[in-house]
């Protein structure tokens, strides 16, 4: 096996294990049904409660639910490697496996995926790019951005569709300016990354599965090209300084790590920002005394983001595999086990959270949640993240203040095991109220 097909990105699923001798199989409970999609929290406390690390037989993963066994797999990466968390939930079609079988998709785990002691390696170049000053520099082009498309939706007027208007161009482009890609290119790069959600954490059929394969291949080709062309043309960019360091010492980041990485991004910082942000307004504009709280005093809006993290984060679960045999929470657990994290229990454990099925904006400890990881990968772009989602809530904020949910709407969230957030969400406002974009 050469070096890329070992940290190739994407792993197909080796066979799964039997469950673990002893420890508790649920039969019946996946992360997919219908149910839980809809409101994963009951299920998940009730879980918890009943076995709080069991075998989900639906899924071929044992599930840890409370904060302490999550805190700990997430902090022994020795036992518990990240390498499948890239890798599609369930088998791949064989057409989807050919087309990703072309021999110039080559991209390797760099990040989330990479294990020890690679992963710390690249990380310290990934992480310098994520420097404050570079989200500094972001803040402007975040701003007019966000003027720009809230324009746009209230000239259409009331009602709008929120993710079409705003909260799906809005983080893509963000992570596309910070990466360096060119505006030309935005409505291409987002017809090809918005599905990778299916592919590696849901249950796409086998003809999604090639029309997803394909646009991954053609984003592949994409980045390739593009750090190509980046070699000889540098900027203020991301990329651009992954390239400097890349000259500065090709032991020790590659050039195929800087083009995985600017592939790996595109994903990593669009779609769970979307639902941030959407999650931020269902759970706020649905308790109007917390929406008028925040448009009277937005000082009150980073612990709100926390809130919404912690109660309804738009990812509830991640996973690991182990690399030895162990015990874990009591139970003997072998070699080569998925392990599935499930933060949706977690983060509303009553030993840790008062009346943790409150959402509460003045919660003191609202921060203390687990829906950014925790240790050696914790998220690379939680201060991004907490960054876009505090700068739109205080512009719709201030100028929309008479926001609101259209009533009686289904708010339904994509089918996969990890991901959260609401597929359509239809807004309303009093046009009168709503104020024009600050003129400077
Ligand atoms: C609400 C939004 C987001 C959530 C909930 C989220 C959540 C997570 C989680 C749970 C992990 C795994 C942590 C672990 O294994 O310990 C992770 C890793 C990562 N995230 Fe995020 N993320 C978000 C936004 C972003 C954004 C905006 C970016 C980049 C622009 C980003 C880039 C990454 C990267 C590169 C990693 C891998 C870090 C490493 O392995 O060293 N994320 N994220």
């Amino acid at each position: 096996m050469t070096e890329s097909s070992v940290n190739s990105y994407h792993q197909p699923r080796p066979e799964i294990p039997p469950p673990p001798v002893g420890c508790p199989v649920e039969h019946h409970w996946s992360p997919l049904d219908d149910d839980y999609l809809a409101d994963p929290y009951p299920i998940a406390a009730e879980l918890r409660e009943d076995h709080p690390t069991f075998y989900a037989e639906q899924l071929g993963y044992v599930v840890v639910t409370r904060m302490e066994d999550i805190e700990a797999v997430f902090t022994d990466p020795d036992t518990y490697a990240s390498t499948n968390v890239q890798d599609p939930v369930f088998p791949l079609a064989q057409e989807a496996t050919d087309i990703l079988s072309a021999e110039d998709f080559n991209p390797v785990a760099v990040m989330s995926n990479r294990p020890e002691p690679d992963h710390q390696r690249i990380r310290v170049y990934t992480k310098r790019g994520f420097s404050k000053r570079r989200l500094k520099t972001l803040e402007p082009y975040v701003r007019r951005r966000s003027h720009e498309l809230i324009d746009a939706m209230l000239a259409a007027g009331s009602p709008a569709e929120f993710i079409e208007a705003f909260a799906f161009p809005l983080p893509g482009e963000t992570v596309f300016r910070f990466i360096g890609f060119p505006e030309s290119d935005d409505e291409m790069l987002k017809n090809w990354c918005g599905e990778r959600k299916a592919f590696s954490w849901g249950k796409p059929t086998a003809t999604e599965q090639t029309e997803i394969a394909e646009k991954m291949l053609s984003y592949w080709r994409y980045c390739r090209d593009f750090t190509a062309a980046k070699r000889d043309e540098r900027a203020d960019d991301f990329a651009s300084e992954l390239l400097d360091a890349h000259d500065a010492d090709a032991d020790e980041l590659s050039y195929r790590e800087v083009e995985s990485v600017i592939y790996g991004l595109s994903f990593a910082g669009h779609e769970a920002v979307t639902s941030l942000i959407c999650n931020c307004l269902v759970n706020l504009l649905s308790r109007r005394d917390q929406w008028d709280e925040i448009c009277a005093d937005p000082s009150l809006i980073p612990n709100a983001v926390e809130e919404v993290l912690r109660f309804d984060s738009s990812q509830i679960s991640w996973r690991r595999v182990t690399t030895r045999d162990t015990v874990l929470n009591g139970f003997d657990i072998p070699a080569g086990t998925g392990v599935f994290m499930n933060f949706a229990a977690a983060n509303r454990e009553p030993r840790l959270f008062d009346d943790p099925h409150r959402f509460d904006i003045h919660r003191g400890n609202a921060r203390r949640h687990i829906s950014f990881g925790k240790g050696i990968h914790f998220c690379l772009g939680a201060n991004m993240a907490r960054f876009e989602a505090t700068i739109v809530l205080g512009i719709l904020a201030e100028r929309i203040p008479s926001l609101r949910l259209v009533a009686d709407q289904a708010i339904t969230s994509f089918p996969n095991i990890t991901f959260r957030g609401p597929e359509r969400l239809v807004v309303e406002w009093d046009a009168e109220q709503a104020a024009a974009a600050p003129t400077s």
